[in-house]
C-alpha cells in the first residue's frame, strides 16, 4: 500500500466542490487515511513549496494558497501517487484530459483546485509536513 499527500486548495474549497472530489478519490481505490481542513500562513505554505523558492511564481504561489482554507488529505492505496495524479490531471487545467479533477473544477495553472505528490520522497516529506504518525489511521 502507497501513501500520498493531497490537498484541495482554496478555489475548490470555496466553490463547494470538497465532497465531489473526495467521492473521485474513494470512488477509485482511494482510501482517506488522514484528513483536515487548515488554514495556511505564508511560513506553512512556503515551507511546503520550499523547492519552488527561486521560481517565479513562487509570491504567487503562497499568496493564492493562503487566500483560504485548505483541506489537507492523505490518500492510500494501491500505486496511490500515480493513481491520484490521473486523477488529478495535468498542473495546467486547459492541458488536463477530459474528466480529470483539474479539467473539471480547476480555473487556471494557479488556481489548480488540486495538490498531489509527485515521487515517494516527496509523498513522506509531504505527509509528515502535515501529519504526525498518530493522526493517520
Ligand atoms: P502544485 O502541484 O500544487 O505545485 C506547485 C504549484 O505551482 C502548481 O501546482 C501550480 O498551481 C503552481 N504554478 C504556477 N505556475 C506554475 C508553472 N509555470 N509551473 C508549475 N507550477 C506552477
Amino acid at each position: 500500500m502507497e501513501q500520498t499527500l493531497s490537498i484541495i486548495k482554496p478555489d475548490a474549497v470555496k466553490k463547494g466542490v470538497i465532497g465531489k472530489i473526495i467521492d473521485r478519490f474513494e470512488s477509485n481505490g482511494l482510501r482517506i487515511a488522514a484528513m483536515k481542513k487548515i488554514q495556511l500562513d505564508d511560513a506553512k505554505a512556503g515551507g511546503f513549496y520550499a523547492e519552488h523558492k527561486e521560481r517565479p511564481f513562487f509570491g504567487d504561489l503562497v499568496a493564492f494558497m493562503t487566500s483560504g482554507p485548505v483541506v489537507v488529505m492523505v490518500l492510500e492505496g494501491d500505486n496511490a501517487i500515480a493513481k491520484n495524479r490521473d486523477l488529478m490531471g495535468a498542473t495546467n487545467p486547459k492541458e488536463a484530459k477530459e474528466g480529470t479533477i483539474r479539467a473539471d473544477f480547476a480555473e487556471s495553472i494557479d488556481a489548480n483546485a488540486v495538490h498531489g505528490s509527485d515521487s515517494a520522497q516527496s509523498a513522506q516529506r509531504e505527509i509528515k509536513y502535515f501529519f504526525s504518525d498518530n493522526e493517520v489511521l
